[in-house]
């Protein structure tokens, strides 16, 4: 375990944004960081890293960069109807939903291609096409920097939400997640609810429903919009789908007849922010190597040596023609250092 100083965080962000951490680490199990936070630099502000695809460096970072690369794949335990199977944090999410759709468990299909890591799975709840992790998920181990003790967190305890979770919120910059333990089910129940996917499974011609087909669907659909992080930087949705009452979305539902938008159980409509920044113009925007993906609003892109504050303001931008469009305002869903 080698501390480095002075590194450049190019290659260990999505972005490919060219900050730099003062000091740079990895630790491949607890005893690794236990030792790494125990030297003198845990003194220093320190951030952990998965895959850097939810994050945006607009500034170099003045502390101690973690990579967690905790690895192995674990059954924990099984009975009739599940199956609980323990990651470490520093496995590949893709490469994890692969393994147990190879093996037939189902729960995860339908987050198939989300880039990053385990560890980072929880942190904001991640969620596509009709799916998110806290349906799934069954217990979290972490550890925390300052008491050096470990903790168990179940589903009750995460507080999650659309996007968030109390790691994002109360609990911010406190605790390393060490492995997540999810719940898989060994007799699938299918959710094709999300219309997009619906439609990709009826195009691919199949009859007959699988998790594989499912995770099949899921991948072309996303391939064919989201752009490929080793192509193009990128951290996928930049800023989450806002929630407006329902009364104002009536009002710009008059204004704005074509307005997408979703109720939510508690009454208020989620409304799509792809479609609101498409409606500002954005869409395809291109300023220097900073953009807006031509396919897909909701994402901002690097496209070669964007610095991350030109990144940030262009998202600022995007947030005031929203708001003086349409009165909503937008929340970045990346994590801004
Ligand atoms: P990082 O970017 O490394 O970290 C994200 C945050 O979590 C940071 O604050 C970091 O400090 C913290 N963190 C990471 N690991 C740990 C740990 N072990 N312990 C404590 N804190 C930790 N997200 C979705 O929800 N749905 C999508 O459909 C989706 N699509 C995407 C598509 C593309 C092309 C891209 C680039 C991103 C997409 N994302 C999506 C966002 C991203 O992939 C997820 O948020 C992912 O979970 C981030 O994982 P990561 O390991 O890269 O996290
Ligand atoms: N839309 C537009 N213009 C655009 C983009 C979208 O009009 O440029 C419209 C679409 O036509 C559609 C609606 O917006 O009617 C929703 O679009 P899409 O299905 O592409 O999903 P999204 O709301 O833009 C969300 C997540 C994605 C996730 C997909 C699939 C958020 C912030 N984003 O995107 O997550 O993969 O749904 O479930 O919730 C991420 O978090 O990084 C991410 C990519």
């Amino acid at each position: 375990m080698q501390i480095q100083e002075n590194i450049s965080l190019k290659g260990y962000n999505t972005f490919g944004v060219d900050a730099h951490a003062r000091f740079f680490s990895s630790f491949r199990n607890s005893d690794e960081l236990s030792e790494l936070l125990a030297a003198q630099h845990s003194r220093l502000p320190t951030l952990t890293l998965g895959g850097g695809s939810n994050i945006l460096f607009t500034k170099d970072f003045d502390g101690l960069v973690i990579k967690n690369e905790i690895k192995g794949i674990e059954v924990v335990k099984q009975d009739e109807e599940n199956i609980y199977i323990k990651a470490g944090a520093g496995e590949n999410w893709h490469w994890f939903v692969l393994y147990c759709i190879e093996n037939n468990w189902a729960g995860v299909e339908n987050l198939s291609l989300i880039p990053g890591n385990v560890g980072a799975s929880p942190m904001q709840n991640i969620g596509a096409y009709g799916v998110e992790i806290k349906e799934v998920f069954y217990e979290l181990k972490a550890f925390h920097i300052h008491e050096k003790t470990n903790y168990t967190f179940a589903s009750k305890d995460c507080e999650f939400g659309y996007r968030e979770s109390i790691f994002k919120r109360r609990y911010k910059d406190q605790f390393v997640i060490l492995n997540v333990t999810y719940k898989l089910c060994k007799k699938p129940t299918f959710n094709i609810k999300y219309e997009a996917l619906e439609k990709e499974l009826e195009r691919m011609g199949i009859k007959e429903l699988s998790i594989k087909n499912i995770s099949q669907a899921v991948i072309n659909i996303r391939s064919s919009k989201l752009p490929d992080p080793e192509k193009i930087g990128n951290a996928g949705s930049f800023f989450k789908n806002p929630s407006v009452a329902k009364g104002k979305y009536d009002q710009l539902k008059i204004e704005f007849p074509n307005m997408v938008g979703y109720e939510n159980a508690d009454g208020s409509v989620k409304l799509a922010a792809g479609w609101l920044i498409e409606q500002c113009g954005w869409k395809g925007y291109k300023e220097g190597d900073t953009g807006v993906h031509a396919k897909q609003a909701l994402v901002l892109v690097n496209y070669n040596n964007a610095k991350g504050h030109e990144i940030f303001d262009l998202s600022e931008r995007i947030v005031q023609s929203v708001q003086s469009k349409f009165g909503v305002t937008l929340e970045r869903e990346v994590n801004i250092i």
